[in-house]
């Protein structure tokens, strides 16, 4: 319970206008300002906010309220957090004394179980006996007690029992455990199984240093490599950043954030002493990590790995935080290192070179294609044009789109003005419909549509090797991939290309599992990012389900319907108002696994299928290395789906 003197005290201290302008772009308008409504996600500057009356209001949506209430329904806080937060603002300390009349906080029980299990894991890790491996793996990665203190680290052992038991103990029952993704039931099981089993244990905390799940690094080759706790009423991977609670203050600091890939790059910098280092988890920013970001710094370095992943994800970062009206500068590393291995080696000083040395995304985009010769001749130059507008047309904030437009018109040796045009030309929304309506596959653009953003295939460049790239051939600037990266996950990432380029997609309408899963995910958010793990949009076959995945893969979580219903097109809205009508919906009873399964072996079954056609005009030896091919696919299908096919293991 907060006292009332001290709501008022942050209120009265609190310039409105100043707090909503770091989410709306406001102009004066008289008394008022004005700008887009973020709650109706607008695009007319209906939305004003007076500073007379310390209020806003929509004039279309008709959201109204103060200070406080703006910072709950953006940033989804509740009350105590959301006076804290204006609070640290203007400089008022905010206590919240407990008191019983309060109503407890839904997911206190979540933040405790959670809690207690770090604290047992931690306890884990230093037992002399059930520790003993997990203490060799962490120093061997040069990790010393004194870091496992401060993050928390621990271990959770294999025994399937032992945390269960001590949860019990404490009063926390397996609904708990299940709900703060401790316990896992999966599908057409009864009894509860550990999510978490020998790894080494990086807790997760949020923003406010409360504890909201964990990521489980396994110590041999186990898979996958790092294991997360599921999204949960506290935990949301989209808008959690790994290491912000201890590093927020370091970045107001040092007027600057780091990001890094992984856990343990973060905890390396960190332990260097630059703490002003945080990691997304997964391997690109979202929409809502960025703007959590520019929060606490303006300045971002994107310090990704130096392959290829980690480059796409540079960009990737790059464009959400220039969204958020970011300054983002790119950090090279020496091919091979990544954050942890080079301060390991080098240590804080060569990093600070490092960070030193850091160039402009922009820049760094027209630099990689001059060094490529994109600007050389005329069919490039247009491809390198394409592939750039999408971050002029990020950069929300006026200077810096300003600056890239200058920086284009040099590089190109075209006029600004006519650069500034093209990029005004195709407005966002448009250009992620026609990204998600095109084929989706190799070939050609068609007139007009507009090319992926800068995350294409790019070269890998070391830094220093500058003889070695400009040699290299030039890629074919038209046969980009689908816009959809999706990281490191399973399959996409190292997995042989023809997932993502060469399947012709085979357009067809009313897909069962598609239906199936976009009516989960209509229900369950956490469905699509379920699936998003295992394909991406692209991998649906009806274009309207493919949109419908999309959009809500990367809506904010706050949007209603009627909120998404505005970012699609007609024909995919009139799906989804198919969907809706379609009466109740349990989600518990449907089974999402099955239908992640089908889809699994439909991906499977369309490379048998080319398996199929390409061997009847290989040479035989291809056809053998065909053929053992096709046969893992089958058995991996029979695993998948057992009792479809008649030559699994049910044999009558
Ligand atoms: P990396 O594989 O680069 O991890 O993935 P890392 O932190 O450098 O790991 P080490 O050094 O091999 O231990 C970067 C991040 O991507 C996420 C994790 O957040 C990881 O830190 N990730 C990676 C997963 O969630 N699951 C995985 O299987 C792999
Ligand atoms: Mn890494």
């Amino acid at each position: 319970m907060i006292p009332d003197e001290t709501v008022e005290q942050v209120r009265t201290a609190a310039d409105i206008v100043e707090v909503i302008s770091e989410f709306v772009p406001l102009k004066r308008s008289g008394g008022s300002w004005r700008g887009p409504c973020p709650f109706h996600q607008g695009k007319n500057p209906n939305f004003s906010v007076s500073p007379s009356t310390a209020s806003y209001h929509c004039f279309v949506c008709h959201e109204s309220g103060d200070v406080f209430t703006f910072v709950r329904k953006r940033l989804g806080l509740d009350w105590p957090s959301a006076v804290k937060f204006i609070g640290e603002k203007v400089g008022i300390e905010v206590i919240d004394a407990p008191r019983r009349a309060q109503a407890p906080d839904p997911n206190a029980p979540n933040y405790e179980a959670l809690a207690a299990a770090a604290e047992w894991f931690q306890r884990q890790l230093l037992d002399h006996e059930v520790g003993r491996a997990a203490r060799e793996y962490l120093e061997s990665r040069a990790l010393d007690p004194h870091a496992w203190q401060r993050f928390g680290l621990g271990f959770a052992p294999r025994d399937a029992q032992a945390l269960r038991r001590y949860l019990h103990s404490l009063g926390i029952d397996d609904a708990r455990q299940l709900e703060a993704g401790l316990l896992v039931l999966r599908d057409g099981e009864s009894e509860p199984r550990l999510r978490f089993r020998g790894r080494v244990m990086f807790p997760i905390q949020d923003e406010l240093g409360r504890h909201v799940g964990f990521g489980g690094r396994a110590m041999g080759d186990d898979q996958p490599k790092y294991l997360n706790s599921p999204e949960s009423p506290v935990f949301q991977k989209r808008r959690t950043l790994y290491g912000l609670h201890t590093a927020k203050q370091a970045m107001r600091r040092a007027a600057r954030a780091i990001v890094v890939e992984g856990y343990l790059d973060a905890i390396r910098l960190s332990l260097a002493g630059l703490e002003e280092v945080v990691a997304p988890l997964g391997t690109a920013l979202t929409e809502e990590q960025a703007q959590l970001l520019v929060r606490y710094a303006g300045d971002v370095f994107l310090l990704y790995d130096s392959d290829d992943a980690g480059q796409k994800a540079t960009f990737r970062s790059g464009l959400e935080l220039l969204r958020a009206k970011a300054k983002v500068q790119v950090v090279s590393l020496p091919d091979g290192e990544d954050p942890d291995t080079f301060v390991r080696k080098n240590g804080r000083a060569p990093m600070e070179a490092q960070l030193g040395h850091a160039i402009d995304l922009f820049d760094r985009q027209v630099q990689l294609l001059e060094r490529r010769g994109w600007f050389a001749d005329l069919r490039h130059r247009r491809s390198a044009i394409d592939k750039l507008l999408p971050t002029i047309r990020a950069a929300k904030e006026p200077l810096t789109r300003d600056m890239y437009l200058g920086r284009l018109a040099e590089a190109t040796h075209l006029d600004k003005v006519t650069l500034a045009a093209e990029a005004d030309a195709v407005p966002e929304i448009e250009r992620r419909r026609s990204a998600l309506s095109g084929s989706g596959g190799a070939g050609a653009l068609a007139e007009g549509e507009e090319p992926p953003p800068f995350d294409g295939p790019l070269p890998e460049y070391s830094g220093v090797d500058e003889g070695r790239i400009e040699t290299a051939p030039l890629p074919p600037p038209a046969s980009d991939k689908p816009v959809w990266t999706p990281g490191r996950k399973r399959g996409y990432k190292q997995g042989p290309e023809w997932q993502a380029t060469n399947i012709p997609p085979r357009p067809r309408r009313d897909e069962p599992v598609e239906r199936a899963l976009v009516r989960a995910m209509l229900v369950d958010r956490g469905v699509a990012e379920r699936v998003a793990e295992r394909h991406p949009p692209d991998a649906f076959r009806d274009a309207r389900y493919r949109e419908l995945f999309d959009v809500l893969l990367n809506a904010p979580l706050g949007d209603d319907l009627e909120q998404i219903a505005e970012r699609l097109s007609a024909e995919a809205v009139k799906a989804l108002r198919d969907l809706t009508d379609a009466g109740h919906y349990d989600l518990e009873a449907a089974d999402i696994g099955l239908s992640l399964s089908k889809l699994d072996a439909r991906v499977l079954e369309l490379r048998v299928d080319e398996i199929r056609d390409a061997m009847r005009t290989a040479s035989r030896e291809a056809q053998d290395t065909l053929m053992r091919e096709r046969l893992e696919l089958e058995a991996e299908m029979r695993r998948l789906l057992p009792m479809r096919s008649p030559r699994g293991k049910h044999k009558p």
